[in-house]
């Protein structure tokens, strides 16, 4: 068998793979994943394995239909209406795991996430398989998410992971919004614990919503908080401010393998001894957030040692997910 398919032929040999207590990696509309059973732990446990993952890091859960969630999870009223409101997409609740699921897949944290992809085969697949697939982004722990089909092969052998369901680059390009429902129960705010395309101002219109900036002392929201994440293999340095001077600041702190990420517009303002990436449009944090990972590889790829990045505006979700991932990338956070 191939060991990458398109997602539209690959599904019957996936739904097999998968059924066997196999992994397969998914396509998505946020980064690509690494699929297993969620209710079967020697399946999950390979997923921790391929991935080098720690084992305090729960997954989430992805399913085809929001009824199904009620077999496994506690689920307020708030559910259905974010649910129904922002499904299939990009968004993941946490609620009360009821019971049913791995369990590696909820980390000892007596807490189950989900959500509804929006790519139809890979629901499809989901009800084929007759239960929820638990799935952490498809690249090895600590470092970039794959956005293709190519950056999940480069990352796992064969042996770790026989098939690939390729979908194209995903669409979003940075992972899920999440919120922790579970504060709801006595009566607090929910937590905003990672914002990805879906912003903290859509989801407060239907749920009273806290942000967590920072993981303090004796928190216990989201173990994934606390890890290395997203990280190149060179050092990520970021750089804030006016684009007009910033080339010449890179410039002068750029060493021989030095490679920079650079808004479309600076292009041209360096000289053509810098390896120089367009990293999109400096308005459009969308295109930028869409390339980045695939951005960091590169530079892996090409043995960059420093990696300078520009920063975009941070004025809407996709913009400050896209910054989020930026400075815990670089270590900032
Ligand atoms: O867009 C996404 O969310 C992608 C695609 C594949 O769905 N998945 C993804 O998974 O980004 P991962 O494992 O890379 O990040 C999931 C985050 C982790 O930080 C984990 O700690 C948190 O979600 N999480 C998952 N289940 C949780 C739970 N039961 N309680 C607390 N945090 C949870
Ligand atoms: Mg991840």
């Amino acid at each position: 068998m191939q060991r990458c398919l398109p997602v539209q032929v690959g599904c019957a040999a996936a739904c097999d793979v998968l059924q066997k207590n196999g992994i397969v990696a998914i396509p998505t509309e946020t980064v690509y994943g690494l699929a297993a059973k969620a209710t079967e732990e020697h399946a999950v446990l390979k997923v921790f394995a391929a991935k080098g993952r720690p084992a305090d890091n729960p997954l989430i859960c992805h399913i085809a239909d929001i009824e199904r969630a009620a077999e496994y999870g506690e689920l307020p009223p708030e559910f259905f209406a974010l649910g129904a409101r922002f499904w299939p997409g990009p968004l993941t609740l946490i609620v009360k795991h009821r019971g049913g699921i791995a369990p590696s897949v909820i980390a000892n944290t007596g807490k189950v996430s989900f959500r509804i992809p929006q790519h139809e085969h890979i629901r499809e697949l989901i009800r084929d398989v007759g239960v929820p697939l638990a799935a952490p982004s498809a690249n090895r722990s600590g470092t970039p998410s794959a956005t293709t089909a190519e950056h999940v092969a480069r990352d796992f052998s064969e042996e770790m992971v026989p098939l690939i369901l390729d979908g194209g680059a995903s669409m979003h390009g940075i992972e899920s919004t999440i919120v922790d429902l579970t504060p709801l129960e006595e009566g607090k705010p929910a937590y905003l614990v990672r914002e990805g395309a879906i912003s903290y101002e859509e989801l407060s219109a239907l749920v009273p919503l806290k942000r967590v900036q920072k993981l303090e002392e004796g928190m216990t929201v989201s173990p994934g908080l606390k890890h290395r994440h997203y990280a190149p293999q060179g050092s990520l340095k970021l750089f804030y401010g006016n684009i007009d001077t910033m080339s010449v600041d890179i410039q002068q702190q750029a060493g021989a393998k030095t490679v920079v990420i650079a808004a479309s517009e600076m292009l041209e303002d360096f000289p053509e001894s810098l390896q120089v990436l367009d990293g999109g449009p400096a308005s459009d944090p969308r295109v930028a957030a869409h390339r980045f990972y695939d951005l960091l590889r590169h530079c892996d790829s090409l043995g960059a040692t420093q990696i300078f990045c520009m920063t975009w505006p941070t004025d809407s979700a996709i913009g400050r997910a896209l910054r989020q991932r930026q400075e815990k990338a670089a270590g900032l956070i």
